[in-house]
């Protein structure tokens, strides 16, 4: 009964805004990463680590997600996850990856230098770029630690400014409110790079508005909770703010207790550009396609509305395709 609007949702040429590059490390690359690196992991092997892939909220999440990405060392394990990221990409017809990389909590958690984390990346950008994968970076700071912390990482990314698209807002969201990273945003925006935030994904409505009116941003990252508001729902729909939303990281999430509850469908009928995305696809059982397929089959989405959505992501996005 789906299966038109899966086929086309897999065939189409499309775009994804919302994916974390660590969040696309599979467990056999945390286990190559850590032998070739000599580090330590709390698992002794990909089975024991999967079994802790069960998550009751998102700061659940973020603590098996960190554990996994103390294995990142060098560019090349950097080089080597982008590069994994682009052929599953590639093999599902995304011709264009807006990617979050962890800039501020890999070098000042992990101590792994910049040079490293970007130069790794942008070496698989590079390659990608020749194959028919445009892989563009977005660096997000950690909304639980001080804005002056986020401001030093947006210094020492000087040198990188070049080479990505815009800066995000992540972690855990809630007691983290984006008015507090005022001066991060309108730093970001006078060095001409774009704004995102995520906002509304366990926090309250009011985070929503506060990346809009605070931050200035010009799409948020999920915004579930959006969908509370009325105002808000028209505010979005008037100002035409796409929201990049990742319904298999909601279910794995808590965020929604069932897809058929997912107000994806609601926001696309209300007139907003909402999209679908993966976030952290090694975590939440699947890349683009299964998002899709997941997403159509809880809502009946039709071919049009899979046309809409991905017609969304490339009007999004922040470079032309
Ligand atoms: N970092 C990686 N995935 C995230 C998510 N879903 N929300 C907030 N921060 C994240
Ligand atoms: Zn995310």
């Amino acid at each position: 009964m789906h299966e038109d609007a899966i086929e086309l949702a897999k065939s189409l040429p499309k775009a994804e805004l919302h994916m974390h590059l660590e969040g696309a490390l599979q467990p056999e690359l945390i286990f190559k990463f850590v032998g070739r690196n000599g580090r330590d992991l709390p698992y002794r092997s990909i089975e024991e680590l999967r079994a802790k892939y069960e998550f009751t909220n998102l700061q659940d999440f973020i603590n098996v997600y960190l554990v996994g990405f103390n294995s990142l060392a060098s560019a090349e394990d950097y080089e080597d996850l982008a590069n994994d990221y682009c052929e599953h990409a590639q093999a599902e017809n995304i011709t264009h990856a807006e990617v979050f990389i962890e800039a501020q909590a890999g070098s000042s958690m992990t101590g792994t230098p910049l040079e490293a984390i970007l130069g790794g990346c942008i070496r698989a950008a590079e390659e990608w770029k020749k194959r028919g994968v445009e892989l563009l970076l977005i660096p997000t700071f950690l909304r639980h630690l001080s804005e002056n912390e986020a401001l030093k990482s947006l210094d020492e990314l000087e040198p990188y400014y070049d080479n990505i698209v815009g800066i995000g807002l992540a972690s855990a969201e809630v007691g983290f409110p984006p008015e507090n990273f005022r001066r991060l945003f309108d730093l970001a925006r006078e060095l001409g790079l774009h704004t995102v935030a995520h906002a509304g994904e366990e926090g309250p409505p009011e985070y929503v508005w506060g990346a809009l009116d605070d931050l200035g941003v010009e799409r948020i990252d999920h915004g579930n909770r959006a969908i509370e508001d009325p105002v808000l729902v028209s505010r979005l729909a008037r100002d035409q703010i796409p929201l990049t939303m990742c319904p298999l990281s909601n279910l794995r999430l808590c965020v929604v207790d069932d897809l058929r509850n997912h107000p994806l469908k609601k926001f696309l009928d209300a007139g907003i550009k909402a999209t679908v995305n993966s976030d952290d696809p090694a975590y939440f059982g699947g890349y683009l396609n299964t998002n899709f397929e997941e997403i159509i089959k809880a809502l009946n989405l039709s071919t049009g509305d899979v046309r809409e959505l991905v017609q969304n992501a490339h009007d999004a996005s922040f470079e032309a395709i």
